[in-house]
Parts: structure tokens; C-alpha cells; sequence
């Protein structure tokens, strides 16, 4: 579709944002809906978020996912935020309101339990163990927290665990146990799901992230990884029938929660649109 004057625009902004995958799918579904949108990728430096906040808001958009390295800064510059971006102490879904006031929220969680809810899993059947405790933990435990699951969280490095910990119980998100790393294995049996939000098993990473021997049948495994598409731990999964969530579904739905607020439409996650994604990641 053409660009004119009605066009209603979004983007993202970041530093890099050239290998991004958001413009192709925002893009795609704007043309399934018949939509006059665009979605462009926005560079914007280090230090620059504000002025081009500014500008992108001076200049009509209707609103702007941001990534590393602003979601910080976002938080910070937000006149409004949602529970999930307070807990996530991070905003990357910016809405610029017709009342002047930039909305932020955190997709991310939303963006998991959406994934979680396509492959027929819910998201409060039991407890959950998280690996890993950075960003993508935070948001994706605040979630689990927000539906009523219980959480623990295992990390490598536990300080880092411990101050998740600390972190999501001042945001008022909840309370979560931290487990030691070389036990979350022994643990599986007290757990209906588990996630890995660690980087172990991208692409060229033969490791698994968890050894799941004593997972019980009922345990469900998600691996926020996406390439590969099936990660070492869910090879294990599979291997022992368990049910798996792969990692690109989380990344599809949290863009949904964007798209939905700018253009007012909920868009559909189908296997039509994993296959596009895909394809372009190859
Ligand atoms: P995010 O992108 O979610 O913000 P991050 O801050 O880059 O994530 O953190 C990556 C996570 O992967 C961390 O939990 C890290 O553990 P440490 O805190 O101990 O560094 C985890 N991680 C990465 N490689 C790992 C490995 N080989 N073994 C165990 N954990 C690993």
C-alpha cells in the first residue's frame, strides 16, 4: 500500500535495528488487514532517545516498540506505565497518546504467556522454574506472577537470581523463590513448567540448559531461544513426549500487543506467519 498523508506510522527504535524482524512482521500484518500503516526501523544512538521521542511524536506517530539499548530510558521517559513495565523496571511498547502522554509497556511477559496459551498450556497450572535472571526472566516471571503461578528462578550466577528476586518483590510483582543452578534439574518433579530465558542453545551451542531426567510427564518446557528452532533441551523434551513452547512464538505475540494498540486491530499468530519469519532468519 502506498504512503500518503493518512498513513499511520510506528517503528522501532534502537541501536542497531538493521537485523530486526519486527518491520517484516508489523508490515505483513498491516497488509493481511488492509491497513494504511507502516512500521520503520528507526536507528537512534545512545543518549538520543528523548529528542527522537520528541521528534517521532511531534511528527504523528502513533507509537514505538524500543529496544536495546533505550528500554531503560523509556521507563524513564514514560508518563504512564503499566504493571508489567513496572515490573520489568524496562518499557519497550510506547504508545503516544492523543492526551500528549507517552504510555509505556512491557510486552515481553504478555508476548510468553500469549505463546504459552497457543500451544494449549496454562500458564497457572503449577508451579514454574525459570532459568536465567536477566531481562527477559524478569518480564516473563512478572507474567507467570500476574497469572497466578508460583515462580523460582535458578541462574548460574545466583546473586543475579537474588536480585530478581528483590527486584520483582519491590514492584510489588510477587514473591519468587531462588533455587541454586546445580539443583534445578532435582527440582523438576515440584514443577508443571519450565522455561529457559538463558542464551544456552543458540545456534552453534550444543548444550542443554537443563538435564531432564527426572522431569515428571506432566512438566511443560519452553525455551525462549528461536534459533535454532529446536533447541538442545527441547529435543529432550520431545524425546521424552513431554509438551514444548518453541521460542519464537513469544517474540511473534509480544509484537501483537504493539500492533493491537496502534492499529486497533489484535493481530493473528498463525503458522503462515512463523514460516515467513522463518524463512528470513535462515
Ligand atoms: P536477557 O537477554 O534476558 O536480558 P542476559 O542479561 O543477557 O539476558 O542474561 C543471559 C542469561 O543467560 C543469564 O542468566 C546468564 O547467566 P549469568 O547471570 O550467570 O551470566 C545465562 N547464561 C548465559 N550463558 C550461560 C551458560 N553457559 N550457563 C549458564 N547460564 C548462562
Amino acid at each position: 500500500m502506498a504512503i500518503t498523508g493518512r498513513t499511520r506510522l510506528a517503528g522501532l527504535v534502537g541501536w542497531p535495528v538493521a537485523s530486526s524482524r519486527s518491520p517484516l512482521i508489523h508490515n505483513e500484518w498491516l497488509r493481511r488487514a488492509g491497513i494504511d500503516g507502516a512500521y520503520v526501523p528507526l536507528p537512534v544512538a545512545p543518549g538520543g532517545l528523548r529528542i527522537a521521542l520528541d521528534g517521532l511524536r511531534a511528527a504523528g506517530f502513533a507509537g514505538v516498540n524500543v529496544t536495546v539499548p533505550h528500554k531503560e530510558d523509556a521507563f524513564r521517559l514514560c508518563d504512564t506505565l503499566t504493571e508489567a513495565a513496572r515490573a520489568c523496571g524496562a518499557a519497550n511498547t510506547l504508545v503516544f497518546g492523543a492526551d500528549g502522554l507517552i504510555h509505556g509497556d512491557s510486552s515481553d511477559g504478555e508476548g510468553f504467556l500469549r505463546s504459552l496459551r497457543a500451544a494449549g498450556i496454562r500458564p497457572d497450572a503449577g508451579p514454574a522454574l525459570l532459568l536465567g535472571a536477566g531481562g527477559a526472566a524478569r518480564a516473563i516471571a512478572a507474567s507467570l506472577l500476574a497469572a497466578g503461578a508460583e515462580v523460582s528462578v535458578a541462574n548460574r550466577t545466583r546473586m543475579r537470581a537474588e536480585i530478581l528476586r528483590d527486584e520483582l518483590r519491590d514492584a510489588g510483582a510477587g514473591p519468587v523463590s531462588v533455587l541454586d543452578w546445580d539443583s534445578r534439574g532435582d527440582a523438576l518433579p515440584d514443577h508443571a513448567l519450565l522455561v529457559n530465558t538463558t542464551t544456552i542453545g543458540m545456534a552453534g551451542d550444543p548444550a542443554s540448559s537443563c538435564a531432564l531426567d527426572r522431569a515428571p510427564a506432566s512438566l511443560a518446557v519452553a525455551d525462549i531461544v528461536y534459533v535454532p528452532r529446536e533447541t538442545p533441551l527441547l529435543t529432550q523434551a520431545r524425546a521424552r513426549a513431554l509438551r514444548t513452547v518453541e521460542g519464537l512464538g513469544m517474540l511473534l505475540h509480544q509484537a501483537g500487543v504493539g500492533f493491537q494498540a496502534w492499529f486497533g486491530v489484535r493481530p493473528e499468530v498463525d503458522a503462515a506467519l512463523e514460516r515467513m519469519v522463518r524463512e528470513d532468519l535462515a
